[in-house]
């Protein structure tokens, strides 16, 4: 493998801007970015003339070798991050789960499941209790391991759900550590109850999932989670917006100046339930995740909300159950383990969903897929850009040419696929992680331990639009307060 790279004559394409130029790499990262750049002997030319030249896609939300539902999602750090780079995607965000709530354990767990590792990876860490370790906890994630954002979930009652008094509790942490925060938004109470409402019916197959969760507790939980994030006046991002209803709660707080981040997924984006709860339970099965695939219309305006702004970025959610394991919930779709995969897939449906149908612009495609998630977890512009000094992770993509989607040759190991049989134009014909072709003429060149663990650091207050001064949320209350009595 030859450490210096040409790739000559592409378009290349930033978030802000595109043009014709050659780009140069040298030992895992971009020398120069100019047309007719002349280089000597030992250097790999890569020939993009007519093509675009983008940066590699960096997925927000996955989950791999996650311990979830009674088992074990089926694609672990090397598998999923193969089937990434296939597709086109170079680093991903993972969300470490505590262990008994413990945020240390669960680090050292990921830590060891990650050393498969063949692409660049960082981590968001879910915070499923609250007491004073886990504060101090959260601390030394931020300080000392490189973690900038914490995900509180909202639903999973039993599980991994928090109270309103735990969110609270870790939006002023977050704000004081100048970490983001993530909700999973949907009111995990009335989820229990609408599951156990179905049941009652007998509808014990997977349409129950989606029926006993619908997009109002999805619009309540969002609504709520901003108002309280408001309240601390801290940032908030919102995980895998599935509906209108917690997409409009979020252009509501966005009109009022707050600072909210919704993320699509792309099962929500082009999925929707028409035909989807076949009498066949596994082909059912495959396609339950939370929230649910929603009714046709949602995933439409959601792609329009992405092309306005109010949706910035684009995530996948992967979290793969091969069939067996989608069976464990055959007499109880409680019991079906929750998620979809979408990492080899997602940079070929953004484009064909948004781009292929005129919705967004090539750059907006860079922007949506790469360079705001990286701005967002502070790692740009090492990461999301072709520029000198950036990381080189590229990809050239031929939009006159197809993708085929078909688990039959997904490098995830999952059995199925929930685009299977979709095809549409545009193709990521080579894919370079770390300065290094790993995706070329549909082969998979990869090693297991090649990737880096990619730091985040904390977030500055003024990033956020945040007065540094406003360190807690109870001082932000006393100005108003004073004024009531002085008024009296
Ligand atoms: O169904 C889903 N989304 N599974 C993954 C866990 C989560 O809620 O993100
Ligand atoms: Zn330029
Ligand atoms: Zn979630
Ligand atoms: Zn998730």
């Amino acid at each position: 493998l030859s450490s210096k790279i040409l790739i000559k004559g592409g378009t290349v394409v930033n978030a802000d801007h595109q043009e014709v130029a050659d780009v140069y790499v040298e030992d895992g990262v971009i020398v120069s970015v100019r047309p007719n750049i002349k280089v000597g002997d030992g250097v790999r030319v890569v020939y993009a003339i007519g093509k675009f030249v983008m940066p590699g896609g960096i997925d927000p939300h996955t989950h791999l070798a996650m311990e979830f539902m009674g088992t074990e999602t089926i694609d672990n750090f090397f598998s999923g991050q193969a089937a990434a780079l296939a597709g086109g995607t170079t680093t991903h965000i993972d969300f470490v789960i505590p262990v008994d709530g413990s945020l240390s354990k669960g680090y050292e767990a990921y830590v060891e499941k990650s050393k498969l590792t063949c692409m660049d990876y960082g981590f968001h860490m879910a915070i499923t209790k609250w007491d004073d370790i886990v504060s101090k906890e959260m601390e030394i994630m931020v300080e000392e391991k490189g973690i900038n954002s914490f995900k509180f979930f909202m639903a999973y009652k039993g599980s991994l759900m928090i109270s309103d008094e735990l969110l609270l509790e870790g939006l002023k942490k977050c704000k004081s550590l100048g970490a983001l925060a993530m909700v999973h938004a949907e009111n995990g109470d009335a989820v229990f109850e609408g599951q156990k409402r179905m049941i009652e019916l007998g509808i014990t197959g997977p349409e129950g999932h989606a029926l006993s969760r619908p997009p109002v507790l999805e619009g309540e939980a969002t609504a709520r989670a901003i108002r309280l994030a408001a309240f601390v006046n801290t940032p908030l991002y919102i995980v895998h917006v599935m509906s209108i209803d917690a997409m409009e709660e979020i252009a509501r707080a966005q009109k009022s100046g707050l600072k909210v981040i919704g993320e699509p997924v792309v099962s929500g984006l082009v999925l929707d339930d028409s035909g989807l709860w076949d009498p066949d339970f596994i082909t059912a099965a495959k396609f339950v995740m939370s929230p649910p695939i929603r009714a046709s219309g949602h995933g439409k305006a959601l792609q329009a909300a992405l092309s306005t702004g109010i949706l910035k970025l684009v995530g996948t959610d992967h979290c793969t159950f091969n069939s067996t394991q989608k069976s464990f919930g055959i007499d109880d779709f409680r019991k079906i383990p929750n998620g979809v995969n979408g990492l080899e897939e997602r940079m070929h449906l953004v484009w064909d969903t948004m781009v292929e149908s005129g919705q967004i612009s090539v750059t907006d495609y860079v922007r949506v897929t790469s360079t705001e998630c990286a701005k967002l977890f502070n790692i740009y512009p090492r990461k999301g850009a072709i520029r000198a000094g950036s990381d080189a992770d590229i990809i050239i993509f031929n939009q006159n040419s197809t993708f085929h989607i078909t688990a039959n040759s997904h490098h995830s190991r999952s059995d199925t696929n929930v685009y299977e049989g979709r095809s549409g134009k545009g193709k990521v014909e080579v894919t370079i992680a770390g300065g290094k072709i790993v995706w070329e003429n549909e082969e998979l060149k990869v090693v297991p331990g090649s990737g880096r663990y990619i730091s985040m650091p904390p977030f500055s207050y003024l990033y956020h639009g945040i007065d540094k001064a406003d360190k807690n949320y109870l001082t932000s209350l006393k100005a108003p307060v004073n004024r009531i009595k002085q008024s009296r």
